[in-house]
């Protein structure tokens, strides 16, 4: 054990350790500030390190000048609600997307205009559409009805609508890949070229880009549906349309774990443990996605892929370097030839080593089991994952040097009213006990973790959300600015 620490990462049977950045440590190594935070804001608090998230929009910056492209970068916010990063966003040189009425109002009195916002929601009410058409925001439209009412709202308030089709149903490898979002590739051209435009039924819309968002992270299908986003796009231009972008959405990869190793044992041990019937990894035998059915093993791991080699910038050259068969040119070379504004529109990815959620003990049980069950004062809603379990071992912040190594195994519990409510499912080991004050981080939640499943069940208030502006100073609790407190006026 090192020596004269007072925080020490938590060690599961298979360890997953996460990779981290040095203002989570300095923050570790500093619990007068942690311990003011949790004071004034309560349990848990929600940090957002903005560099970090600069540093996020430099790398995909880079990427994009390295290839000599035109672009445009897309903050996708449904992935964290704060202001902050809104803020960071417009500062950092990079736009933001918005997926409801009124992630745009704000986004707009944030500094958002025409040229860095884009409006992607999957249901388009009226005020929302009407709030985009005033403010020249384009708008991905997916169906037909969402043309209808756009072009009734342009007519009715006299300005053209500047929009986007959304596309899905691209074929890779002689499959059509299923969307419930978007108008079918193959109808596209038609539909554009038979409603759109001067003298036809929608000419209030003034159609200038394509949009995709595939599911799932494969760089190949989506280098393949780009390059047919770009066939469609010239048909279009060709037409006379004023094409001028295509967004391929987000879903690019990132990496959560520091070591493949870990990953890959992981996911072996669990198999193992869910065919041998011998699971001693996670709360009460949950599989996480695996099953055992007649001695087989079924199913598979249902969570995030947390170790990814490819991940974020290198992501985006393997699309790009894709090269397409039938014109020998890479994606990027087609982008260029065809005059494409590429745009993407990261959520996740972005946020990449910016958040961490901190929790203060508040009881310490066992039960019946004998297993220890340490209480947080937060709920199972304020770190949610859309899967199954967020895989990523803890940071255990004691508030007096650990002296003695006694490896105690604990599971973290919430506090809604549900047996379900047990933060990570995997099984945590411990130099010691945690008592009751001290503090539990869980790093990198900043992307779709905080927010998108919190409730006010019980009328539990939502966490605070605190932006930490970093600096070479000594670290202090005026470095942290309330999320809430952002002002949205300009
Ligand atoms: C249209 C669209 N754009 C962007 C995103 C952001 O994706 P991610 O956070 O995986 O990068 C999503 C996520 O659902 C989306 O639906």
């Amino acid at each position: 054990m090192e020596e004269n620490k007072m925080y020490y990462k938590g060690k599961p049977k298979y360890q997953l350790t996460p990779k981290t950045s040095d203002w989570m440590h300095e923050l570790f190594n500093n619990q007068s500030v942690v311990k003011g935070l949790v004071k004034r804001y309560g349990s848990p608090i929600n940090v957002h390190h903005l560099p970090s998230f600069n540093n996020n929009c430099e790398l995909y910056n880079q990427v994009f000048e390295s290839y000599g492209l035109k672009y445009r970068i897309f903050y996708a916010r449904k992935a964290n609600k704060s202001r902050g990063l809104v803020k960071q966003a417009f500062a950092s040189g990079i736009g933001v997307d918005t997926a409801s009425f009124r992630e745009l109002e704000q986004s707009l009195a944030l500094g958002g205009n025409s040229e860095n916002l884009v409006l992607t929601a999957a249901i388009k009410t009226a005020p929302q559409i009407e709030l985009a058409i005033k403010n020249g925001v384009p708008i991905i439209l997916d169906n037909e009805d969402e043309c209808v009412l756009t072009q009734a709202i342009a007519n009715r308030i006299g300005l053209k609508a500047i929009v986007g089709f959304r596309i899905s149903g691209f074929t890779v490898d002689q499959e059509k890949l299923y969307s419930r979002f978007g108008f079918d590739v193959d109808e596209v051209v038609n539909f554009i070229a038979s409603y759109v435009g001067k003298n036809k039924s929608f000419n209030m819309l003034k159609v200038t880009g394509l949009h995709f968002h595939l599911d799932g992270y494969s760089t190949y299908q989506r280098s393949v549906s780009l390059v047919a986003s770009i066939q469609i796009f010239s048909k279009l231009k060709e037409k006379g349309y004023a094409m001028s972008f295509i967004d391929i959405g987000g879903g690019i990869l990132m990496n959560y774990l520091e070591d493949e190793k870990e990953w890959n044992t992981f996911n072996e041990q669990l198999k193992k443990s869910v065919l041998e019937d011998s699971n001693d990894i996670t709360f009460n035998n949950n599989c996480l996605g695996f099953r055992l059915e007649d001695g087989q093993l079924r199913g598979k791991l249902n969570t995030y892929p947390f170790f990814n080699a490819i991940n974020k910038e290198s992501f985006i050259r393997e699309v790009l370097d894709f090269v397409d068969d039938q014109s020998g040119l890479s994606v990027a070379s087609l982008l260029v030839k065809n005059g494409v504004e590429l745009r993407i529109e990261p959520g996740r990815s972005l946020l990449d080593q910016v958040g961490m959620t901190i929790a203060k003990v508040i009881h310490r049980k066992k039960d019946a089991k004998g297993q220890w069950l340490v209480g947080l004062e937060m709920n199972m809603s304020q770190m949610m994952s859309s899967s199954a379990d967020f895989l990523l071992d803890p940071f255990m912040l004691y508030n007096s040097e650990v002296e003695k190594n006694e490896n105690v195994d604990v599971f973290f519990t919430g506090a809604y009213c549900l047996e379900r409510d047990v933060l990570l499912k995997r099984k945590i080991t411990l130099p010691r006990l945690p008592a009751i004050g001290e503090y539990v981080a869980f790093v990198n939640t900043a992307g779709y973790m905080m927010h998108f499943f919190e409730t006010e069940a019980h009328l539990f208030e939502l966490s605070s959300n605190l932006m930490f502006t970093g600096s070479n100073e000594k670290l202090s609790f005026f470095q942290f600015i309330d999320d809430a407190k952002i002002s949205l006026e300009q």
